[in-house]
């Protein structure tokens, strides 16, 4: 049976939330800043983020997809996925990133492939600041250095679902962050 463990509380994500929130209205008072979630999983993240930043916010959304086939979780905790780095965009911002402060807002960083290549094409539309929230980060998978700015929780290597995560677009609802055991056979 696939078992679903608690490894962060909703409790301890809202008073880390409403923490980074804080930071990020520190360091950017007096400014606006633009909010790009990256699809989907920076949804709920994204959403609880921006109600406590106490800043002049807007808000958008941009979306990637790894070429190949992501194989299931355990596999790639053993083996990882995608070393090459190959990474599409499946969605572009809406709006003009030039002379603006732009925070990405990221679910996860693991191995930093995704949110290396979202920097590089982010930083050709020439914004004034560009910055990274990420709630969680996998640091032992990293296999591209990404320059982190506020990162909610450092967790160990394990496949994570919930609050906007996702398996095969499941328990992107549920309240908790949750490691996700799978059954033997579906490894
Ligand atoms: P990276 O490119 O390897 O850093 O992976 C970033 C993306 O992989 C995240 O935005 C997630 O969509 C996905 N991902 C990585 N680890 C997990 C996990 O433990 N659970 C769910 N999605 C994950």
């Amino acid at each position: 049976m696939t078992e679903l463990r608690v490894l962060i509380d909703r409790d301890a994500i809202a008073k880390r939330v409403a923490e980074m929130a804080a930071n990020i209205t520190h360091d950017y008072a007096g400014q606006q800043v633009i909010l790009v979630g990256v699809l989907k999983g920076s949804a709920i993240f994204l959403a609880d983020l921006a109600r406590q930043v106490k800043l002049d916010a807007t808000f958008d959304f941009i979306g990637v997809s790894s070429y190949g086939n992501r194989p299931s979780p355990s596999q790639e905790l053993k083996s990882g996925w995608d070393s090459t780095g190959e990474v599409k965009l499946t969605k572009d911002v809406d709006q003009s990133m030039k002379d603006k402060n732009v925070i990405v807002v990221e679910d996860i960083l693991d191995t930093g492939l995704t949110l290396n290549y979202l920097l590089r094409v982010l930083r050709q539309r020439k914004p004034r600041t560009l910055r990274v929230a990420a709630l969680l980060d996998k640091p032992s998978r990293r296999i591209k250095n990404v320059r982190t700015d506020y990162v909610g929780f450092h967790i160990p290597n394990e496949f994570v679902v919930g609050y906007g995560l996702d398996y095969a677009e499941r328990y992107r609802n549920l309240k908790d962050v949750c490691i996700l055991q799978l059954p033997p056979e579906s490894t």
